[in-house]
């Protein structure tokens, strides 16, 4: 098990390039079995998730290629239909495989997802879409059971805006026979990123990229070839990376319009940013910063896989601010670890009050789960002395190298092997 030992106190300088998007490519590989042949994934990211979810593929029959970011995915041999525990447990975004299973083979077998660090994550919103396509559900022994001998388009509404049942209920729509409308539907880039694959398959969407998706269904797609776009996350993490240490970086092969609710609080903050075409510039250098509270929302909100994140910002900034997340109440794993380093931080129920410090004092830390894990890491950054962030493979599920990618901004970081867990 892995370790990061980080000294604290480098102000970050230079240029990186930004990975491909993770939730881009979790949805885009599922996608590839609803044709047969040969999908090429270009700019995909070298992470835990990508391969947890390329083991699946492959335990339904796919042949895969995986070769500097640019995954192959062969579905001509697809002989299974089953996502088995083993592999649904270590993510969730395994549940991607039920729509394009359901409507390409009129079956699947999809374990239930487990917990997450925070919770409960159900999955209702999408056995609620496939039932209304006219698959027979059942729950047995912990998987969902999934039949459809042909999937009927159908009107979605979805109560409450949901990325994943989005994406599942795309995957399905595509091949049902007659016209589907989905309200309230997900417009995360991911999402639309995914309409437009669909659409290079021979899919035809209307609504990309709105909160109202029709599609007309096809009688077969074929495969297709696109570029994931970049990690807004990863950007937007890099970012606050630059503002705790008061250093000024550049983002390359990023997209700045896919996290503008992040730029907006960073200058309200009172960093300087600078948007270009597919670069970010933030300069913190010698700021001031002030406290800005945030309350996390749905796309083009601001997004709670960021709230981690800022509030390890706003730990050292003097003054009080809040951060309250309402797509996960209880997504605040990170708050007594920061607190450990140094941090201020009170919860009440959904929100972390955060009273700014001037300085954290390096420690020993327990990542929890990805995004938190994340925020360790920045306060560790920016924390006077050594910071010990532990069990990173939490982090790996998301970052591809960033432990490289903070090094090469001048941040005094190293992976060691670690026996403790
Ligand atoms: C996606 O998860 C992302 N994962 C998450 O990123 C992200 O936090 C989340 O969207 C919200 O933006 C991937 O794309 C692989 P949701 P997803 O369905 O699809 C509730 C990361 O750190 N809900 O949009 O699972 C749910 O509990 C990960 O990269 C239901 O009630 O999220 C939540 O409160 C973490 N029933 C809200 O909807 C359902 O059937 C939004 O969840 C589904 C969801």
């Amino acid at each position: 098990m892995d370790k990061f030992i980080i000294t604290g106190g480098k102000e970050l300088s230079g240029s990186v390039s930004v990975s491909g998007a993770k939730n881009s490519s979790l949805a885009l590989m599922p996608a590839s079995l609803l044709a047969t042949g040969v999908s090429i994934l270009n700019n995909t990211p070298i992470l835990n998730d990508v391969f947890t979810m390329i083991k699946l593929l492959k335990h339904l029959g796919s042949e895969i290629n995986f070769q500097d970011e640019r995954l192959e995915i062969n579905t001509n041999k697809i002989n299974k239909f089953t996502a088995p525990y083993e592999h649904v447990k270590k993510m969730r975004a395994s549940v991607y495989v039920l729509g394009p299973l359901l409507a390409r083979f009129g079956k699947a077998e999809v374990s239930l997802p487990g917990g997450c660090a925070w919770g409960p994550r159900p999955v209702n919103l999408h056995l609620e879409a496939m039932k209304k396509l006219g698959a027979e559900i059942d729950l047995k022994d912990g998987y969902i059971i999934a039949e459809a001998k042909q999937l009927q388009g159908a009107k979605i509404n979805f109560d409450i805006s949901s990325v994943g049942a989005t994406g599942n209920a795309m995957m399905a729509a595509v091949l049902a026979k007659g016209i589907s409308v989905i309200n309230n539907a997900a417009n995360e880039p991911e999402i639309t990123q995914l309409a437009e694959f669909l659409i290079k398959m021979g899919a035809k969407i209307n609504g990309v990229g709105t909160n109202k998706i029709e599609i007309q269904g096809v009688e077969e797609l074929k495969p297709a070839e696109i570029k994931t776009i970049p990690d807004r996350i990863e950007s937007g993490t890099l970012l606050i990376a630059a503002a705790m240490t008061k250093g000024k970086i550049k983002l390359t092969d990023t997209s700045p319009g896919h996290l503008e609710a992040v730029l907006l609080k960073l200058e309200d903050c009172g960093c300087k940013i600078v948007r270009k075409e597919n670069e970010i510039i933030i300069d913190a250098k010698n700021t001031e910063l002030k406290p800005i509270s945030i309350t996390t929302s749905i796309y083009p909100g601001f997004p709670t896989d960021m709230q981690a994140q800022w509030t390890a910002l706003m730990s050292l900034i003097d003054g009080v601010s809040t951060v309250t997340d309402t797509i996960y109440f209880d997504r605040f794993k990170h708050v007594p670890e920061l607190n450990r380093l140094g941090g201020k931080i009170e919860l009440d129920r959904n929100t972390a009050v955060i009273t700014g410090v001037k300085k954290l004092k390096g420690a020993k830390v327990m990542s929890t789960d990805l995004r938190a894990s994340a925020s360790l890491v920045l306060a560790g950054l920016a924390a006077e002395g050594t910071t010990e962030v532990l069990r990173v493979y939490h982090l790996d599920r998301g970052y591809q190298k960033i432990e490289e990618k903070l090094k090469s901004l001048g941040a005094n970081i190293e992976r060691v092997e670690s026996k403790e867990y």
